[in-house]
């Protein structure tokens, strides 16, 4: 029989996802989750596409004893994924306070109570962000870390150290860190997809708002970058294909598989695609124009990045398969289904 996986932050984006891969794999899922950035129905759309609702407990991870309650109820839980933290780069400028502690005394109350529930392993969610403007492309794990551009970006740097330097001083579990690139898309179902709140920062989720109606134009920003179309370059993974890696690096550390005590892989297609090869990509495999103008860069933004995978490809046997046409279209069947719902 699989075994129990705590997720946190399970009713999120990439949360969810995951939740309907391990449940596929037969592994039994329990989601903690604030909804602080997410709905209680997804928990619907996770049981329409795999048949099972997972267990669910509405906590704040920074409440350490409610957490321990959750162990305690929910006995036998042999690793953790850990997606819960908020994300909004924009917000964490104005609100440093908030991430540095939403972001990191989430995972020290988890660190702090895995060696007493003999919890295994935990998977954490880190960011190709680490890596800033790399000097070499594609990135790969070793390039060095630059300094963070924003304290979102600073609290996935400093979660990573902890997890190292907790693991280093010989706590009984061990740790895959995976630095997601520019997770898009949905669920090819559309039951489940992203859910911005409010006017989405995102690339993605703006562009198909735009090509809905309820933005008026899409702002692409920057024509001046050095890359072949002058606009930035990202690179771009589907996000059910992020979430299958999830479960392999679940299996990996439970079936005592690591060849590290914490293991970091880039999970990326290792292929870069600009701000205006998107917008083709969308108007080609949905056949919807999308109004858009050109306008100044955005501070802060990475000229161009995109992964260099082997790695994962290598070690886990794990590889992005969606290609950006099918991964772009996933996004807008997920919008129209928001319509249909009457979400805007
Ligand atoms: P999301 O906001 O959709 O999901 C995060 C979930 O965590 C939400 O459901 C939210 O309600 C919950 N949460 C937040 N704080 C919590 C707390 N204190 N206690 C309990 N629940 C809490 O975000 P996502 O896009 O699914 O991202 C998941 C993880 O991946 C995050 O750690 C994020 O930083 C990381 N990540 C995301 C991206 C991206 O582009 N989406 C890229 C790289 C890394
Ligand atoms: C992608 C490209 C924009 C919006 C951010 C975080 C990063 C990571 C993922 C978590 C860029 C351009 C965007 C728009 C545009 N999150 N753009 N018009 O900036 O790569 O990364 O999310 O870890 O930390 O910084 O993603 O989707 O915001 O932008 O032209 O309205 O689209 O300039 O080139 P980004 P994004």
């Amino acid at each position: 029989m699989k075994k129990k996986i705590l997720v946190t932050g399970g009713a999120g984006y990439i949360g969810s996802h995951t939740v309907v891969e391990l449940q596929n794999a037969g592994y039994e899922v329990v989601i903690i989750d604030d909804l602080s950035n997410s709905t209680i129905e997804v928990l619907d759309g996770i049981e329409k596409i795999t048949g099972i609702k997972p267990v669910f407990v509405k906590l704040d991870l920074n409440d350490k004893a409610g957490l321990r309650k959750v162990l305690e109820e929910n006995k036998g839980i042999a690793g953790i994924i850990h997606f819960a933290a908020s994300k909004a780069v924009g917000e964490s400028v104005q609100q440093p306070l908030k991430y540095y502690r939403n972001n990191i005394v989430t995972l020290l109350n988890l660190l702090d109570l895995m060696p007493e529930f003999h919890i295994q392993g935990i998977v954490f969610s880190s960011s190709c962000t680490v890596y800033g403007q790399p000097d070499i492309l594609p990135v790969t794990e070793d390039a060095p870390i630059k300094p963070a551009l924003s304290p979102y970006g600073n609290t996935k740097q400093i979660n990573e150290e902890i997890i190292r330097d907790t693991i280093y001083a010989g706590v009984p579990f061990k740790s895959i860190i995976l630095r997601y690139f520019n997770p898009i898309g949905a669920h090819p179902s559309a039951e489940i997809g992203e859910l911005p709140n409010g006017v989405p920062q995102n690339l993605v989720p703006f562009l198909t708002q735009t090509a809905i109606g309820i933005r008026q134009e899409l702002s692409v920003f920057g024509d001046d970058y050095n890359t072949p179309d002058n606009s930035c370059i990202r690179d771009y993974i589907h996000v059910v294909d992020l979430a299958k890696a999830h479960v392999i690096a679940m299996d990996r550390m439970l079936e005592n598989k690591s060849e590290e005590k914490v293991e970091i892989f880039n999970l990326g297609t290792g292929r870069g695609v600009s701000v205006l090869e998107l917008i083709n990509a969308f108007e080609k495999g949905t056949g919807v124009k999308v109004p858009y103008k050109i306008v100044g860069r955005r501070e802060g933004d990475i000229e161009k990045v995109w992964a260099d995978p082997e790695r994962a490809n290598k070690v886990l046997g794990w590889t992005a398969k969606e290609s950006v046409e099918d991964t772009i279209v996933s996004a807008w069947n997920w919008q129209l289904k928001l319509q249909e719902r009457g979400i805007q």
